[in-house]
C-alpha cells in the first residue's frame, strides 16, 4: 500500500453518470477455460447491449495482456496480479458508467472473490462459460492445448495449472448445447432489471 496518498471525491458521481445514461453500471465477469468461447459470446453480448443503446466496454484476456500486463507471465501469482488490475480497470470503467465486460480465464475462486470485493458484490455478475476441457482441446482454435500437451507451454490452465469452477455464477453456460445466440439472450434477461435505474 502506497503512502502519502490523499484520495479526493469526484465532482460527477456514478450515480449522476448513470442517471444521464438512462441505465446502471455495473461488471459482466466472464469465467471459463481457454477456448470455452469467453470472447466470443462476451462480444456478442456487447453488440447485442450496444445496440440498444447501453454502454458498454470491453476488457478481453488476450488484448490487455498485449499491453497493460504484458509484465505478467501466466504462473498463479502474476495471473492473481492480472486479476486484480482487471478487477481496479473494470472498476474504473463502472464509475465512468459503463456496462463493463470481462472475459479472462480468472481460474481461481479466491481471486475472483477478490474481484467481487474491488468491484462490489451488487455490481458483480459472474458468468461461467462451462465448457468441458475436452471440448476445448478438441477444438483447440488456437493450436495452444496441443503445446501445452508437448511441453512447449508451461502453467497451461486445464493442462498443467487449475481452473476452479465458480460454485454460484449468476448464469452458466453450455456452449456446446445452445447457440452464441441463445446464451445472450439467457445473459439478457438476467441483465434486465440491474440495467434499470431508478
Ligand atoms: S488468466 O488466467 O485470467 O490470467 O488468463 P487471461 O489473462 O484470460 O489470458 C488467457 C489467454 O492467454 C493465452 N494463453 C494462456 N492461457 C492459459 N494458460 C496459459 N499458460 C496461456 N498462455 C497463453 C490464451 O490465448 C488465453 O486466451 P483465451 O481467450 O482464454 O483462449
Amino acid at each position: 500500500m502506497s503512502s502519502n496518498i490523499t484520495q479526493h471525491d469526484y465532482h460527477i458521481s456514478r450515480q449522476e453518470r448513470n442517471r444521464q445514461n438512462d441505465h446502471n453500471s455495473f461488471v459482466i465477469w466472464f469465467t471459463g477455460l481457454s477456448g470455452s468461447g469467453k470472447s466470443t459470446i462476451a462480444n456478442h453480448l456487447e453488440k447485442e447491449l450496444f445496440k440498444n443503446g447501453i454502454r458498454t466496454y470491453s476488457l478481453d484476456g488476450d488484448n490487455v495482456r498485449s499491453g497493460l500486463n504484458r509484465d505478467l507471465t501466466f504462473s498463479l501469482e502474476d495471473r492473481k496480479e492480472n486479476n486484480r488490475r482487471i478487477a481496479e480497470v473494470a472498476k474504473l470503467f463502472m464509475d465512468a458508467g459503463m456496462v463493463t465486460i470481462t472475459a479472462f480465464i480468472s481460474p481461481l475462486r479466491k481471486d475472483r472473490e477478490e474481484a467481487k470485493k474491488v468491484i462490489g458484490q451488487d455490481n458483480f455478475v459472474e458468468i461461467f462459460v462451462n465448457t468441458p476441457l475436452k471440448i476445448c482441446e478438441e477444438r483447440d482454435v488456437k493450436g495452444l492445448y496441443k503445446k501445452a500437451r508437448a511441453g512447449e507451454i508451461k502453467n497451461f490452465t486445464g493442462i498443467s495449472s487449475p481452473y476452479e469452477a465458480p460454485e454460484d455464477p449468476a448464469v452458466e453456460i453450455r456452449a456446446e448445447e445452445e447457440t452464441v445466440e441463445e446464451s445472450v439472450e439467457r445473459v439478457i434477461k438476467v441483465l434486465k432489471e440491474k440495467l434499470k435505474y431508478n
